[in-house]
């Protein structure tokens, strides 16, 4: 492989993956390794979530709290399993702006707040192979 596929243009961030019981996912993790996860509760998306370290990146356990919610609404439809990919970039906004121009169906126009103090923003599924993809700006 060339040093250019090495040094690649994008990083990972984070892979979130939707569980019906987050108790019972972090035992299971735990099994996995991963033990040091930071817990919380996001009420206004009405969910309660674990993020991993997991080498530069995260893995993010998301669980729904009220069936009226996003998350538990996409549960219901697609059961437990991987939700979102991220990816990491410098100028969320900027980044924004260049997708949108290249006619990349949006679901944030702008940056909003994420956890961890993150800004992120989600593309449609539609406009990336069927997959779920955030962008997140540390
Ligand atoms: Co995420």
């Amino acid at each position: 492989m060339t040093d250019a596929f090495h040094a690649g243009s994008r990083r990972l961030h984070h892979i979130g993956i939707v569980v019906a019981d987050l108790d019972a996912a972090a035992e299971r993790y735990a099994a996995l390794g991963f033990t040091d996860g930071d817990r919380f509760a996001v009420p206004e998306q009405m969910i309660e979530a674990i993020t991993y370290h997991a080498g530069p990146g995260y893995v993010e356990l998301i669980s729904p709290t009220d069936p009226a919610g996003a998350i538990a609404r996409y549960m219901a439809k697609r059961g437990e399993g991987m939700h979102h990919v991220a990816f990491a970039v410098d100028d969320l906004a900027a980044e924004l702006a260049d997708l949108a121009a290249k006619g990349v169906r949006l679901i944030d126009e702008a940056p909003r707040s994420g956890a961890h103090g993150w800004r992120v923003a989600f593309i449609h599924p539609e406009s990336c192979n069927g997959v779920l993809v955030e962008l997140v700006q540390e």
